[in-house]
């Protein structure tokens, strides 16, 4: 017995040791470092909502919501309008956080601290110049959105950041993009036809958000890998249900330990991660070595083209990393679009007399023509005033 006292004395002390340390670990990571970047931040004069251990703001955004629903169901007139102020409509807690702390402060997602910004002024400072590149993203999305957007251009910080853009800013040059309007116009005419059918049937609804969301995808995965091929076809069908996946899992981003709070859907989003990863990287390589050739110049052929084949050392993205920038690409451009194309939408058809202006000015511009290009689209003045640049200003900022 007095042989093993020394091996069990060792062996608990090496146990006592390994759960202090990762005691330690859990409380620095959810605990400290977060303790600290708030008095960090709140030094340095941002001010905001007090965040509770370990939801941060979560549960205020809920109570937000909450209160904003009950208040539309309990009022009959506001029910049947809707209010043209969209940020305080679809976005209630950062409303009334602006109307407290200003146009930036900071919020909590569970133990992560972001930053809203609504001062062109401040965003235009703290993008540009050595600052620009400092700023770091949330480690959140790192852990969470992982399957989504794996290392792309969302995700990468500081100079990594820099050799993306560096790369990637040249494939969406306006020639570029002028190039990929037909397919463009090809999903948006087969959207209409389907539309047209539905109505024709009796249809007495179309659910347009629904409708935009998956030809926006469809157009985002074309313009960016192609889904002619069989394996393209799989990787868009692929990500629209890791989508669904992960927007079943959002409910707690920023908590620590969130993905055991929902382990089914955070494996099964690791797991067609996994399987568009292969896809994506079996259609690059067939490219790559010419057993696909793509006449179509689509974002990864252009963003290959640029690689220079094999690409030039520390100028180059590696072929992990343009599956990562594709699927940056299909989750970061196809939602956006379809949800700011809807809100339009929904904006036109409460104001019949926009809609009047709008059609008589395509009608000079297109005619009789069934096909609509890039440079008839230039032409469409009042479209481009009154609805897309107000869309795009934003992300202008983000791409020039
Ligand atoms: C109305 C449509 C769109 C809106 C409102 C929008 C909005 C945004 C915003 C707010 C960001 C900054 C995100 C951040 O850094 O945390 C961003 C970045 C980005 N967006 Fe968009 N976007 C739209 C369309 C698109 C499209 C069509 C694409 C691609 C085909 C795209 C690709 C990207 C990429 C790659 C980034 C990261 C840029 C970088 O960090 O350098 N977006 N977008």
């Amino acid at each position: 017995m007095e042989f093993f006292l020394p091996l069990y004395n060792f062996v608990l002390s090496t146990l006592v040791v390994s759960v202090l340390f990762v005691l330690w670990r859990v409380s620095f990571r959810c605990w400290i470092s977060p303790s600290r970047a708030y008095q960090k931040l709140k030094r340095n004069g941002f001010k905001g909502p007090s965040p509770v251990f370990p939801l941060g703001n979560i549960m205020d955004m809920k109570r937000a919501i909450e209160e904003g629903s009950r208040s539309v169901k309990s009022d009959d007139e506001s029910f049947n309008t809707v209010s043209h102020d969209i940020h305080s409509t679809v976005f209630p807690y950062y409303a009334c956080w602006q109307r407290s702390h200003g146009k930036v402060f900071m919020y909590w997602l569970g133990t992560e601290p972001f930053l809203y910004i609504a001062d062109p002024e401040f965003l235009k400072q703290m993008s540009s110049g050595v600052m620009g590149k400092s700023w770091g993203k949330p480690r959140v999305f790192k852990n969470d959105r992982e399957p989504m957007f794996g290392n792309g251009l969302v995700m990468t910080e500081g100079d990594e950041w820099v050799r993306h853009r560096h790369v990637i800013t040249p494939a969406f040059s306006p020639a570029n993009l002028k190039g990929m309007a037909s397919l463009m116009v090809e999903s948006a005419n087969k959207m209409l036809e389907n539309w047209t059918a539905l109505i024709n049937s009796g249809q007495p609804e179309i659910d347009v958000e629904r409708e935009m969301i998956s030809t926006a995808g469809e157009i985002i995965a074309k313009t960016s890998f192609g889904i002619s091929h069989e394996d393209g076809k799989k990787v868009f069908e692929k990500l629209r249900a890791m989508q669904i996946t992960l927007f079943k899992t959002n409910r707690f981003v920023g908590v620590p330990f969130n993905q055991f709070i929902a382990p089914k859907q955070s494996l099964e989003a690791k797991k067609l991660g996994k399987e568009i990863d292969d896809l994506l990287m079996s259609i690059i390589e067939d490219r790559k070595t010419g057993i696909v050739v793509n006449n179509q110049k689509d974002l990864l052929g252009l963003l290959l083209e640029g690689n220079g084949g094999n690409g030039k050392a520390g100028k180059s993205l590696t072929t992990r990393e343009l599956v990562d920038e594709c699927k940056t690409f299909f989750f970061g451009g196809h939602e956006t679009t379809a949800l700011a194309l809807s809100w339009t939408l929904l904006l036109l058809a409460m104001h019949p007399e926009w809609q009047d202006q709008l059609r008589d000015e395509i009608k000079q511009v297109v005619g009789d023509k069934k096909e609509i290009d890039a440079t008839m689209i230039a032409g469409l003045k009042k479209v481009k005033n009154t609805i897309l640049n107000e869309k795009q200003m934003m992300h202008v900022f983000f791409f020039t």
